[in-house]
């Protein structure tokens, strides 16, 4: 079935109170709810309760049971005569059964809730939607030893022991939500957790208690989190002006969960890898990753869960939000700069192909099946986007005012997409209408730029045009409005020969003049990378070198050298062969520059990846990408070795310490032993082996790890097996470990993939597992694409298995078989062919039919 935006309409019935009392059990738990409802439609309309894989045991109106009510597939409708009644329905549920891991459900031994998007209705009837919006009260009851800690949404309430007769000793307590939330922000945790508890005080004296919950064997690893929830307290108040508001704040990690973490209001519940972290075990990657996690679910509280939406077409209206606050949080914690790149890069990787592929689909989509499947790039991440354009174009006073007015005006409702950009131009008065575009239409918009110079006369003139590509169901695009920031060079002074400006392309064409220009000029353009835009312009390997070296726009300098990286890979992959001088001289210049900071000299001597190679070609060879990639790199690595050598020995001094200046160190060191590796020196397994043994840290371990698990030295296997001993029983540290091998270079790769999805730690009911063998295979691109198909089949086979536990992380793994269009005539077919069996095999999900059938479509 597909669900329509243009078809919403308001709620026939309201739920102003909830009772919610809950007699806890793994195997079989009863859930009694009492809704006070009040019609809010037309006289006569039933009420409509949503409901998954339950029944209802008993159905009560005003304390009288009936038996009038029926079922319609799985919703439960009930007659009510009046404007306001009382339901009360009971059912029983099985924690230990649910896979789906929707719902209430058991992760290692604690029970624990995910409601978003449609996960309420699996625990009791209920009109499942956002725009419902419920005081919660709740009541638990569970056995007292296996149980010890009942935490639920809000501020807690009373508590107490109780002899039912039941063996063993059973407690309740009770929680009370103050403020009135949409069902898929509700949450309860039972388990026997240890707590890590801070406090913080709101800017006008509210005393927050702080806790983070976990096994107690995971206690010293949850510092990092507390800290980086303290920071985005204190972020949120200085730069959205934006304070907490109930008495306690808790976070709940577990190790079985379907996406990174989850906003319930005053009681996140985390993946266990956004919060556990200790030097030993977690890499600088995996400690921003956390930061920028509990700063997204905490900034949730008011983009998101104060204001919420009014129906799931609107989900950007919180995610990409919230992405786009928590990017600047963790710009704010280190090198802004380098920051810009990591996002930029994870659009390119994860966006751009979505939204030129079979599942494109606006930042507001018009429709969808299942929709899990629109937790997306597209919605996170160009919704971020968004948001980061009309902030440009309005300048931050103006921006911070629209926000201010969008908290204000909507705090307490269920919003939509429009009501934001609406109170931004209120705001502001810069007029939005035609960039509204950007919500309704899919696609990456191309620019191309080229700049003339008329010899002597002084005049440069640039000429600008836009292009947005006809994606499934938009075959004809409206020009959209383009904040492209751009500035000139002198190429023989190195001088800027203009102020930066912004130009908003609105026009399908536009051109520039500058006048006095008394150099030949170099362009700077999408500095910063002011819109999410592939710009295709004709500047030469000489003018990408120079602003890689002059620009001042630090994301400009790495701008430049990848286009010229990507140029001379493609190149390489079209014709064989390619000349790397260009290349080589800028990376050395890089390498050599003195006031660069070493996380910015990392980023921009890394060659861009072979993915994003093959989305440059009109048809991807990932075999000839990888021979291309490799050249360059070998040549690179063996001609810039003393270079390599010398900033690897830039390490930072140990013991570990997560700061930016270390972070950024190892990061080049790491860069630079992987160049050693590629060069063929006879001393880097050996190099890579030390530091494997000697590292004090994850970050040094698990990148000597994956320097030798690319190559075939005998260090390898000693390497592999020492790292497997020392963190068995480690299921996060694990995942490093099949991670590493499903992005592996060598040629075996598919067949020892395919080896390890039988290994005793592999299991695909937990989803970070599954993630770093199954996910990671289908981002590994020469393996995944082996000509004969081998990767193909592999991947279908296992998410025709997982989709029986998991659909929904069964689909999110799925894209890569869907690109099939952009390969040659044998892999397509090769391709389509288990997309075509995946559709076929019966009982398949709905979230795994959905994806399937779109890819197959193409
Ligand atoms: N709202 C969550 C976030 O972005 C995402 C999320 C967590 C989610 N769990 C989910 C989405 C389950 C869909 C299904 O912060
Ligand atoms: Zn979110």
């Amino acid at each position: 079935m597909v669900i329509r935006r243009e078809d919403y309409r308001p709620p026939a019935w309201l739920v102003p109170e909830v009772r919610l009392d809950f007699d806890l059990d793994a195997a079989a738990t009863r859930v009694r709810a009492r809704l006070s409802v009040t019609r809010n439609g037309a006289d006569g309309e039933p009420l409509r309760l949503d409901g998954a894989g339950q029944v209802p045991l008993s159905v009560t109106v005003d304390g009288v049971a009936i038996d009038d009510w029926r079922l319609e597939g799985e919703q439960l409708v009930v007659p009510l005569a009046g404007a306001a009644h009382v339901v009360e329905t009971e059912v029983e549920i099985a924690p230990d059964h649910n896979t789906q891991l929707m719902g209430l459900y058991a992760s290692g031994g604690i029970l624990c809730t995910q409601c978003e998007a449609e996960g309420f209705r699996r625990i009791t009837y209920f009109p499942d939607r956002p725009d419902v919006l419920s005081r919660y009260t709740v009541r638990m009851t569970a056995d007292a030893a296996r149980y010890p800690v009942l935490l639920a949404n809000g501020d807690p309430g009373a508590t107490g022991t109780l002899d039912d007769g039941r063996p063993g000793i059973r407690h309740w307590a009770e929680w009370h939500d103050p403020f009135p939330k949409p069902s898929y922000l509700f949450a309860l945790v039972a388990g026997d957790l240890a707590v890590n508890r801070g406090s913080f005080t709101t800017r006008s004296g509210r005393a927050v208690e702080l806790g983070i919950w976990v096994r107690e064997a995971d206690l010293a690893r949850t510092d990092h989190a507390l800290d980086a929830l303290k920071t985005s307290m204190a972020w949120d108040e200085r730069v959205y002006g934006r304070e907490y508001d109930l008495d306690v704040f808790n976070i709940v990690a577990v190790d079985d969960f379907n996406f990174g973490a989850m906003e319930n209001k005053g009681l996140n519940i985390f993946n266990s890898r956004y919060i556990l972290a200790d030097p030993d075990t977690a890499t600088d990657y995996d400690y921003d990753g956390i930061a920028a996690v509990v700063a997204h679910e905490y900034f949730h509280n008011w983009s998101g869960n104060r204001i919420t939406c009014r129906d799931w077409f609107q989900l950007s209206l919180k995610e990409g939000f919230t992405v786009y606050r928590d990017q600047g949080f963790s710009a704010d914690q280190g090198s802004a700069a380098v920051k810009r790149i990591e996002d930029v890069r994870t659009l390119r990787a994860a966006q751009f192909p979505e939204d030129a592929g079979p599942l494109a689909h606006p930042v507001r989509p018009d429709a969808y099946q299942e929709i899990s499947n629109f937790y997306t790039a597209t919605i996170y991440n160009k919704g971020a986007e968004l948001i980061r354009m009309m902030a440009t174009m309005l300048g931050p006073v103006a921006f911070r005012a629209g926000t201010d007015l969008y908290f204000d005006r909507f705090d307490g409702t269920a919003a939509t997409c429009e009501d934001f950009v609406a109170c931004l131009e209120e705001a502001s008065g810069v007029d939005l209408t035609q960039f509204r575009r950007w919500y309704g239409q899919a696609g990456t918009p191309r620019v191309s730029a080229s700049l003339s110079h008329g010899a002597g006369g002084g005049r440069a003139t640039l000429r600008l045009a836009q292009r947005v590509p006809a994606t499934p169901g938009q075959p004809d695009k409206q020009p959209m409005v383009l904040p492209l920031r751009l500035r000139l060079f002198g190429a023989e002074t190195g001088r800027p020969l203009t102020d930066e400006q912004l130009v908003l392309l609105d026009q399908p064409a536009a051109t520039i003049v500058f006048e006095a220009v008394t150099e030949r000029p170099v362009l700077s353009i999408n500095r910063g990378f002011s819109a999410p835009v592939i710009v295709e312009s004709d500047r030469s390997a000489a003018d990408l070198a120079f602003l890689s070296a002059h620009d001042d726009d630090p994301f400009a300098r790495y701008e430049a050298m990848q286009q010229l990286m990507l140029d001379t890979l493609v190149a390489g992959a079209i014709e064989g062969s390619a000349d790397y001088d260009a290349v080589i001289d800028a990376v050395a210049n890089t390498l050599d520059d003195p006031d660069l900071d070493a996380a910015f000299v990392a980023e921009a001597v890394m060659l861009p990846s072979e993915a994003f190679v093959g989305d440059q070609l009109a048809v991807v060879d990932p075999d000839a990408i990888f021979r291309a990639r490799e050249a360059l790199r070998g040549d690179l690595a063996r001609r810039l070795e003393a270079r390599w050598r010398l900033a690897y020995d830039r390490a930072p001094a140990v013991p570990y310490v997560y700061s930016p200046d270390q972070k950024g160190r190892r990061r080049l060191r790491n860069v630079a032993l992987g160049y050693l590796a590629a060069s063929g020196a006879g001393d880097a397994a050996a190099l890579a082996f030390a530091q494997f043994g000697a590292a004090d840290n994850m970050t040094d371990r698990q990148a000597a790890l994956t320097t030798l698990v690319n190559g075939d030295a005998p260090e390898r296997d000693v390497a592999l097996a020492a790292f497997h001993d020392r963190y068995a029983g480690n299921g996060l540290v694990l995942d490093k470990w099949f991670q590493a091998q499903a992005l592996s270079a060598r040629d075996d790769t598919t067949d020892r993939v395919a080896a390890l999805a039988t290994h005793p730690a592999f299991t695909l009911a937990n989803p970070n597992r599954a993630r770093s063998l199954i996910g990671a295979f289908g981002a590994n691109q020469r393996a995944f694409h082996r000509a004969d198909g081998a990767g193909y089949r592999f991947l279908a086979d296992q998410l025709i298995a997982l989709d029986r536990l998991n659909p929904q992380t069964a689909a999110k793994l799925l894209p890569p078989l869907g690109r099939w269009r952009r390969f040659d005539a044998g892999r397509a077919a090769l391709m389509r062919a288990e997309l075509a069996r995946i559709v076929a095999v019966p009982g398949l999900s709905r979230d795994l039919f959905e994806q399937a059938s779109k890819s197959l479509e193409g």
